[in-house]
């Protein structure tokens, strides 16, 4: 790629920009990978119109703000980011993740780590839910910035004929600025002090 992509966070591998419409038909090849399509319980395969009328439709809308992620060694996309439900009143929301390739290298970790930042520093959220069911890797990612189980659905998700119990996990913004995982957090603007 020979411009660099749009970003608007990037971390020491990951960065993240804004959804694509040039890259709708690279997100349909995402949402039709059979382990994306379980994790997120979108099952039904998407034509391109499908791809484009969803990401279309997320458009601009204050419930959701998602990301496209990239791979920063060769600026390639490898997945997308997303939080949604946004409750900007009491300041919560729900984050999901589905990366189309590259996983197992911990790009996952980080790009989680970028979009609850994004969702804590810079829109002021103060709880994020993670929800998943058979998803062990992904609750593995969710614990190691944070999340905490805090109750579980029994039942919940049906995957592959098999039923599961969805497990439900929550992270404070207090809870994740203390544990320096922010990289957003340092970059106040300049100008007058904050008021307390
Ligand atoms: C889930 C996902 C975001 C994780 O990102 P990733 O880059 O693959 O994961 P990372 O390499 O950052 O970290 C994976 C961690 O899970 C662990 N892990 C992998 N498979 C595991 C399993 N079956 N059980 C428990 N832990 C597992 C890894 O060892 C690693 O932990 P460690 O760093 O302590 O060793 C990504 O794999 C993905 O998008 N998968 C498909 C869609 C999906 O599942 N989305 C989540 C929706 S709930």
């Amino acid at each position: 790629m020979d411009e660099q992509p749009d970003f608007v966070v990037e971390g020491a591998r990951v960065a993240l920009g804004p959804l694509r419409m040039d890259l709708v038909p690279t997100y349909q090849r995402w949402e039709n990978d059979l382990e994306v399509a379980n994790a997120n319980g979108r099952v039904i395969p998407f034509t391109l119109e499908a791809e484009r009328e969803r990401i279309a439709g997320r458009n601009g809308k204050p419930e959701f703000c998602d990301f496209t992620v990239y791979h920063r060694a060769d600026q390639a996309p490898i997945g997308v980011s997303s939080l949604f439900q946004i409750d900007h009143r009491n300041g919560s929301a729900q984050f999901g993740i589905d990366l189309g390739e590259r996983r197992g290298q911990g790009l996952g970790t980080e790009a989680t780590r970028l979009t609850l930042d994004w969702g804590f520093t810079v829109l002021g959220l103060h709880n994020m839910l993670a929800v998943a069911a058979w998803n062990e890797r992904a609750i593995r990612v969710y614990t190691k910035v944070g999340f905490r189980e805090v109750g579980r659905r029994r039942g919940m998700g049906l995957t592959m004929g098999r039923r599961y119990d969805g497990v439900f996990m929550d992270l404070l913004a207090s809870e994740f600025l203390q544990a320096g995982g922010s990289v957003l957090a340092g970059r106040a603007p300049h100008g007058s002090p904050p008021s307390e």
